[in-house]
């Protein structure tokens, strides 16, 4: 039977008023060519993807979502129909804790905007991981292997892609990628800077040789985050 991925790409965006959001300079690239990745190696694919001003990949069922709610919403919605899900969107981990109606006026010469923690998805995931491959992105400054490991640990997942986020020719905004593969049972792989076609390419072989080989199931607590957002009355 063919594999169904679920792909996220792209970064959120929180609004603070209707003209102004907290976000992060992704642009969807990694998680786009992850998706065509997966359609090219026979998989049925859905991807979830923040504000992001790439072509859609044909052939690819593709959901566009804007804040991290939204995206969790889209999400939840529909992983249990997904045998492998790779969170490659970077999501807000913050957002403002009003959303006000009206553009907000200038005033006072400093401002202090206060900000609650949005869910995390993918640790949410991780507690319902069942038979699942569960693949997250570690964004770290430095060097990123001890921060994929312990986000592998913690977020119950089977393999973290990590890169340093600090370097100019790789990541965010760049075509291409230097990254670190850190899965339960080997050791740290670390790639040469290669465009992201290509580490989706060895990203999405990884995957499908744990679908081929059954993952135990886990049904590990991690404890740092929250999977729901305090205001939040979406159940599953
Ligand atoms: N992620 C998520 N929901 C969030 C934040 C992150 O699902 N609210 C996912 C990302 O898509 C990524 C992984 O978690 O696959 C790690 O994201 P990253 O920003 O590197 O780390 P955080 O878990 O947010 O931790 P920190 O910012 O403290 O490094």
């Amino acid at each position: 039977m063919r594999p169904s991925f679920l792909v996220t790409a792209g970064p959120t965006r929180e609004h603070l008023d209707p003209v102004r959001f907290l976000s992060n300079p992704s642009t969807g690239r990694m998680g786009f060519a992850l998706a065509r990745a997966a359609r090219d190696a026979g998989a049925r694919v859905t991807l979830v993807a923040g504000p992001v001003s790439l072509r859609p990949p044909a052939g690819v069922g593709l959901v566009r979502v804007r804040s991290a709610e939204e995206m969790r919403r889209e999400v939840m919605r529909r992983y249990r129909d997904a045998d492998v899900v790779i969170m490659a969107a970077a999501v807000s981990d913050y957002r403002p804790r009003r959303r006000l109606g009206r553009k907000m006026k200038k005033g006072a010469p400093s401002l202090a905007v206060p900000m609650v923690r949005t869910a995390d998805i993918l640790a949410g995931l991780g507690r319902r991981k069942g038979g699942r491959i569960l693949v997250g992105f570690a964004a770290e400054t430095g060097d990123p292997a001890a921060g994929a490991r312990r986000k592998l640990r913690e977020k119950n997942l089977d393999l973290v892609v990590g890169n340093d986020v600090s370097r100019g020719d790789a990541g965010f905004g760049s075509d291409r990628n230097r990254a670190v593969l850190v899965s339960r049972d080997g050791p740290v792989g670390r790639l040469p800077l290669m465009r992201k076609e290509r580490l989706a390419a060895i990203i999405v072989r990884r995957c499908l040789a744990m679908v081929r080989r059954p993952q135990p199931r886990t049904f590990r607590q991690p404890r740092r985050y929250p999977d729901k957002p305090s205001t939040s009355s979406f159940k599953l």
